[in-house]
């Protein structure tokens, strides 16, 4: 594991000042400002990332390598059975924990084929007892159908459905009260990046987790570092810029829940993963599985991303 500290407050105003001259410039409006705009931010970025990358010591998580995939609203009968097929017949090698998350309607079907080491994750559950929430599904209701783990704090739940901090805390709190275990979302907007508040905002999406859950209860979560900009878009993080987030929440984590629990909780990488990223991503210290969306609907190159284990150091 490693250990290490970051000198923040430079990094922040030198993103505040970029952002205020950013603004200035698209106030003068048109496409060459809007190229201008993108070029200055990527380069306050790129030196936000060079002082953090000489400053930070790291230390490694401990936890076993674990691949999600979530198979969000994709899908028929036909193309999952597909999948099943091409899932069970590749062949998982290395160290590594699966996890696969079928659309809910799904899952019993998935759940009949997959075999191990696959297993079975929902997209989201409610945020408490079932009852007269029309379109929910409950953690007891998971619990009953066998379904270990449930995604929560999906950015596009955070996003196209509302859900604020808050809620996803309490969601986590009570799936992990019913015996179900959580793979909690975080992760920034493209903005919140380029304005320097990558950490701040990751570490206020952990908080209202923490301030939910008990120390024990870290032993049923993994973390997914998912930045939104690279969610779908094909634009992944560079490893170093993976590293460097995983890095702070894992430091974040020491600091806030326990030092125990920092090097033992699995922070996955999510954005764009596929066949030809994972191997070098999953040789970062701090980077200890990955959440993969589009790449997890190809077994071939899904069953390559679990394998990457291997790499992982
Ligand atoms: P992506 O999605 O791999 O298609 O970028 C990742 C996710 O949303 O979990």
């Amino acid at each position: 594991m490693m250990m290490m500290s970051f000198t923040n407050t430079t990094s922040t105003s030198a993103s505040s000042s970029q952002l205020a001259s950013s603004q200035r410039i698209t106030m003068r409006g048109g496409q060459a400002s809007n190229n201008l705009v993108k070029m200055r931010a990527q380069h306050a970025f790129a030196r936000e990332n060079r002082r953090h990358a000489s400053s930070l010591v790291v230390c490694a998580g401990t936890g076993k390598f674990v691949v999600g995939g979530n198979w969000k609203c994709n899908g028929t009968k036909d193309s999952i059975d597909k999948l099943c097929a091409s899932l069970n017949s590749g062949k998982i090698t290395a160290d590594v924990e699966v996890i696969c998350a079928p659309p809910m309607v799904y899952i019993d079907r998935v759940q009949s084929k997959l075999k191990a080491p696959y297993q079975i994750a929902a997209q989201n559950c409610w945020v408490s007892k079932g009852g007269a929430f029309t379109g929910e599904v409950s953690a007891e209701m998971l619990k009953d159908a066998n379904i270990p783990w449930v995604i929560l704090g999906h950015s596009e739940r955070r996003s196209l459905c509302g859900e604020t901090n808050e809620f996803v805390g309490l969601k986590t709190k009570y799936a992990l009260d019913t015996g179900v275990k959580v793979v909690a979302c975080i992760g920034e907007s493209l903005a919140q990046r380029e304005a320097g508040d990558t950490l701040n905002v990751c570490f206020a999406q952990l908080k209202a987790i923490v301030d939910c859950v008990t120390e024990k209860d870290w032993e049923n979560i993994i973390i997914a570092y998912e930045p939104v900009w690279a969610i779908g878009t094909g634009k992944v993080a560079t490893p170093d810029q993976a590293q460097e987030v995983h890095a702070g929440v894992r430091k974040w984590m020491s600091e806030n829940v326990s030092p125990d629990v920092a090097s033992k909780v699995r922070i996955q990488y999510g954005g764009s993963v596929n066949a030809g990223n994972c191997d070098e991503l999953a040789t970062k210290p701090d980077i200890d599985g990955f959440l993969v969306g589009g790449a997890s609907l190809d077994g071939e190159a899904f069953v390559k991303i679990c394998n990457s284990a291997a790499h992982s150091k």
